[in-house]
């Protein structure tokens, strides 16, 4: 029953107690058994540590003196504190409190007295972690897959002479479907009628291939007044994009010339990290009015400098608009849900359908795992 402000009755329902398909999307997390982006490598430096967050679960990660990252649980085995709080030392990060120091595989070093006691076997939880195309790569969920599943490859950022791009990372105050639905989702160009990113849209397929949503849009890209003067259209007009929901990841691809994937990153409910990667061929960007190509390394500055110009300003709104989408779903999240796009509803299942499958799997799994993550000496911790 609603009161006079026709708000829902108490907060969005949990995935469980979901009752249509909006409502599940909303309520779904994303399969922590992937590579997920969580930071810049560039931004950790030797010595530096940092919180990351997976629905909610929290660890850390921090950059020894040999230069490798090495990421474990955040949280002391001895009396929980976050061991971010600590600070790195040599290669191992040092807890605050009583000096424990925790190795990249979990493992307790204790420098106190130990009061008799033989060395203790104290382990907590190591989390695999890669760096690749300038981003810092967890894998949140089962250590054993991390094997089995790869980062996404991507072609044309490896090798010495990788196309022009850019990294846009950006935080967004609602659930991750709806920046998933957003980015899949032409029809609000209306938000970005200043930037016309796309113009035009035609949604010309939308094909459910399993751990996959592909769609074909008819659209020009980089419409906008001042990036249209850029782009080269001589040998194909950009207008035609395939883009990806490739679970949990986004890409899409112009017409072979104009690139781009997405990382999300569910730090929790409500609550997520988004990382860009656009990238460009290089012939793609020419001088206005002469059309002349530019030099590879010109071009890759321009694409740095468009984070500023366009693609910040222009993410901003997306940013701007989910934050208000979220605060209009914990109010009327009971309101019936009308979806026009195919494609929007495609995302949805997509998310709603690997989520199922995840707890279906974490479920059975349940009744083999093993108790807790720390190992410590039973006499201990009775
Ligand atoms: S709480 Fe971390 S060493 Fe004691
Ligand atoms: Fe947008």
């Amino acid at each position: 029953m609603h009161d006079l402000s026709g708000h829902a009755p108490g907060p969005p329902p949990s995935f469980e107690q979901a009752k249509n398909r909006r409502q599940k999307a909303r309520s779904a997390g994303l399969d922590p058994n992937h590579w997920y982006a969580v930071e810049q490598s560039k931004r950790i430096h030797k010595g530096d540590k940092v919180e990351v967050k997976f629905l909610g679960r929290s660890m850390a990660v921090f950059r020894g003196d040999d230069g490798r990252l090495r990421a474990i649980e955040n949280r002391c085995a001895h009396r929980n504190l976050k061991l971010t709080e600590g600070k790195v030392v040599g290669c191992e990060l040092v807890c605050p409190y009583h000096g424990w120091s925790y190795d990249g595989e979990g493992r307790a070093t204790i420098t106190h007295d130990l009061f008799g006691h033989k060395s203790p076997n104290i382990r907590i939880a190591s989390v695999p972690v890669r760096e690749r195309y300038g981003l810092v790569f967890l894998f949140p969920g089962d250590p054993e897959l991390a094997t089995t599943r790869d980062i996404p490859m991507i072609p044309e950022l490896e090798g010495p002479k990788p196309w022009p791009h850019v990294i846009v990372q950006f935080e967004c105050p609602g659930h991750h479907s709806m920046l998933l639905e957003n980015v899949s989702d032409f029809t609000h160009g209306f938000l970005h009628r200043k930037y016309q990113p796309f113009y035009g849209t035609e949604v010309l397929r939308c094909e459910d291939m399993g751990d996959r949503i592909e769609v074909e849009y008819k659209s020009k890209i980089a419409a906008g007044r001042f990036q249209n003067m850029f782009i080269n259209r001589s040998e194909s007009d950009c207008d035609h994009m395939l883009a990806c929901y490739d679970y949990p990841y986004h890409w899409s691809n112009t017409d072979n010339r104009i690139k781009h994937f997405l990382f999300t990153l569910p730090q929790d409910d409500n609550h997520n990290r988004h990382m860009f990667i656009f990238y460009v061929r290089p012939d793609t960007i020419r001088l206005p009015l002469i059309g002349a190509r530019l030099p590879h390394w010109l071009v890759d500055r321009m694409m740095k400098a468009q984070r500023f110009i366009t693609l910040e300003p222009l993410l901003g709104q997306d940013v701007w608009v989910i934050e208000r989408e979220q605060a209009g779903w914990e109010k009327f999240w009971d309101r019936p849900a009308p979806e026009l796009s195919p494609v929007v509803r495609a995302f949805q299942d997509l998310t709603i359908r690997k989520w199922e499958s995840y707890l279906a799997s974490r479920n059975a799994a349940a009744g083999e795992a093993s108790c807790g993550n720390v190992i410590a000496a039973k006499e201990l911790v009775r």
